[in-house]
């Protein structure tokens, strides 16, 4: 498979960018030839951003899985599709070939329609990094269920707030993930979130680590025995159910500034197209190259580019099942040698952690395979930068620094490796169809730069690309608050930002109240919330402070009324209430206890303070006199950790 639509030059990015710009729907419309349709498109693109609605395709129908396998299976069906390394790295690793995926994917679309699964059920995915969770994702899709997949460290009862706001009637799991030296118990979390969730009819349970499990009669069935009954039934196709472009595909949830996790709606053609089409320009992908994202199919790298935007161009993924410092820091080294990997994709953080075991863990590991280099998911710092660099790229390599959300579908704002310019710490030049623009505070753009000679400003998108959200789950009007209405006729990212004069970007991080700790994203609220729900709180307040691996730690102002006899029991008590509300991902890393908090007149508490104080910058903690009770600050500074 050859890509028309692959960009070859800087000269070749400018002009398809020109082009993306002043005739959108015919940029559009030609990359769109290259995917299998059963009907195309009326319309290519309708859109305002005033409520938002969007709309890519109008009334093309196709199934994604048609296009991610069906479409691959004449010429390349013996390519493999998935390289599966498991995390223990005596167990044998697999391979499943577009015909073996194929035939899977079809199989299970059986077990699940004999399980009663039907177009547009919202289908709960909570399971490990094994190659059943890509094929009961890619089964929900060919049989137009809308996956929800939740990342396996999420807690029973973030479990059960997302199977209650997508109304999921149906699950799939396992009896365990493992992890590392640890083995999650995924079938055991899963029925503790199931007393609050009377409304799921079937539970499909994949056997992975024979961790004891408790099934119940009439809903809980193993995957293995439903797959024995498909065996039976000769024929395994399933044929894909016809979808519109605009039907949704998949939910994910993610957090917000305010409240609970929003459903992140993404939709069947543009998001296919939005995935593929990066993953052949950011990536470079050339045929035959062995793709190894380092995510988590539970995030949204994981879903556009371990599984959709890979597939869908015909290359082979590689999905890892471990994490990159067990049996010890050389895992990923291990495995970029054991299977040739060619691109590497992961997370600041995971760099900075293996830089701080040195450069033993690489001794011994044949890196040539690789071509490029990835990095996603919180800015990379310069000295991160150079050791992936130098050390892993062998000063050869180039990175790609590639910025994006759950809710854009994939990159936006990415340098295309080796292709158009790299710069360390920049994600460099945006898309073609992508329109950043920096904003001030009142939505005006920013046309003065600032002292560094670069402009600075909160991060908006003027016009949509095919993968932008559609919408919130069972909430269009969250949708259009949270992203649309900050500044009129702009999508908000969240995210402030640096231009400099060729019109490169460089992120700077969340100018709201998300942090972003190893790279996952966590609203300050749901943290406090979970907090609050301690028994012995009465208020807290949470910030983010630079933290050298995670990025951001989480740093907890607590006022506790309860007994306070060993504060750090206390503390273990706290975070124990935390991993059980949200998962242990969000647990504090600092807990302060505080007699009050830094409060304005009217009642609303002042995070620069408290931030300033969690980034021990005690000196300069600006104007504190319009606080209601300015003593709290002394005594806060006082007893800062
Ligand atoms: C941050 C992950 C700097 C950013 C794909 C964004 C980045 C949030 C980068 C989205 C990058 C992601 N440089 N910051 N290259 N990539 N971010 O939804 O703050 O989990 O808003 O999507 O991560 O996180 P999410």
């Amino acid at each position: 498979m050859s890509y028309s639509f692959q960009i070859k030059s800087f000269d070749e990015y400018k002009s398809a960018y020109q082009r993306s710009v002043e005739e959108p729907e015919l940029f559009w419309s030609e990359v769109a030839e290259n995917f299998h349709w059963r009907k195309k498109w009326d319309r290519v693109l309708d859109w305002n951003f005033v409520e938002p609605k969007i709309t890519w395709f109008q009334n093309a129908k196709l199934n994604i899985t048609e296009n991610c396998l069906d479409r691959h299976l004449k010429t390349n069906g013996s390519d493999p599709a998935i390289i599966w390394e498991p995390n223990d790295p005596d167990e044998h690793h697999r391979i499943l070939t577009y015909n073996d995926l194929h035939f899977k994917v079809n199989q299970f679309c059986h077990v699940l329609n004999n399980n009663g699964v039907k177009k547009g059920d919202r289908v709960c995915i909570y399971m490990g990094m094994v190659p059943e969770l890509a094929i009961a994702v890619l089964a929900c899709a060919r049989i137009g269920a809308i996956h929800s997949v939740v990342f396996g460290g999420f807690s029973a009862q973030s479990i059960a707030d997302r199977l209650q706001d997508a109304k999921a009637e149906f699950i799939i799991t396992a009896d365990g993930a493992f992890r590392g030296n640890k083995e999650i118990p995924l079938k055991s979390v899963i029925d503790q979130s199931l007393v609050q969730c009377p409304f799921v009819k079937k539970v499909i349970v994949l056997t992975r680590t024979r961790t004891p499990v408790s099934m119940i009669k009439g809903r809980d069935v193993w995957w293995e025995d439903e797959l024995k009954k498909v065996e039976t039934m000769g024929n395994p196709d399933f044929p894909a159910v016809e979808m519109d472009a605009e039907d949704e595909l998949f939910i994910l949830y993610t957090s917000g500034s305010t409240g609970k996790p929003k459903g992140v709606v993404h939709t069947c053609a543009g998001y296919m197209i939005w995935t593929t089409y990066t993953f052949v320009n950011v990536f470079q992908y050339q045929k035959g190259e062995v793709h190894f994202c380092t995510a988590d199919i539970g995030w949204i790298t994981g879903h556009s580019y371990i599984v959709y935007g890979p597939l869908s161009a015909g290359a082979t993924s590689l999905m890892f099942e471990g994490i990159p410092t067990w049996p010890d820091a050389g895992r990923f080294w291990e495995i970029v040698d054991k299977h040739k990997a060619n691109i590497i994709y992961t997370a600041p953080t995971a760099i900075r952690s293996l830089m701080s075991f040195g450069l033993d863990p690489l001794i011994g590991k044949n890196l040539s395979s690789l071509r490029l280099l990835g990095t996603v998911g919180e800015p990379i710092n310069e000295e991160a930068w150079k050791w992936y660099h130098e050390n892993i790229g062998k000063g050869k390599c180039p990175i790609i620094d590639t910025w994006w959300q759950t809710e854009t579908g994939a990159c936006l704002i990415s340098n295309l490796a080796g292709v158009t310019p790299e710069r360390a710490s920049w994600a460099t030049l945006p898309l073609p169809g992508v329109q950043p623009i920096l904003v001030d505070e009142r939505g005006n753009e920013i046309t003065e730069k600032g002292e560094d000679g670069n402009y600075k400003g909160n991060l908006c998108l003027k016009a949509p690309w095919p993968g932008i959200l559609r919408t919130t789950y069972g909430d269009h009007e969250r949708c259009r608050v949270n992203y649309f209405a900050t500044y009129k006729d702009l999508y908000f990212t969240g995210d402030g930002a640096l231009k400099d004069d060729f019109g490169n970007f460089r992120i700077t991080g969340r100018v709201d109240d998300v942090l972003n700790i190893s790279g996952h994203r966590i609203g300050t609220a749901e943290v406090e919330n979970a907090i609050n729900m301690h028994n012995g709180v009465v208020e807290s307040a949470v910030v983010g402070y630079p933290h050298d691996i995670k990025g951001q730690g989480i740093y907890a102002y607590v006022i506790y009324n309860g007994k306070l006899d060993d504060e750090n029991l206390t503390r273990q008590d706290i975070s124990a209430t935390v991993s059980k509300v949200i998962g242990a991902i969000a647990k504090p890393d600092k807990i302060q206890f505080v007699s009050g908090l830094p409060k304005t007149r009217s009642g609303k508490i002042m995070r620069r303070i408290l931030r300033k104080i969690a980034e021990g910058e005690i000196s300069n903690l600006g104007d504190t006199t319009t606080l209601l009770d300015p003593t709290v600050v002394d005594e806060i500074k006082n007893r800062a950790i």
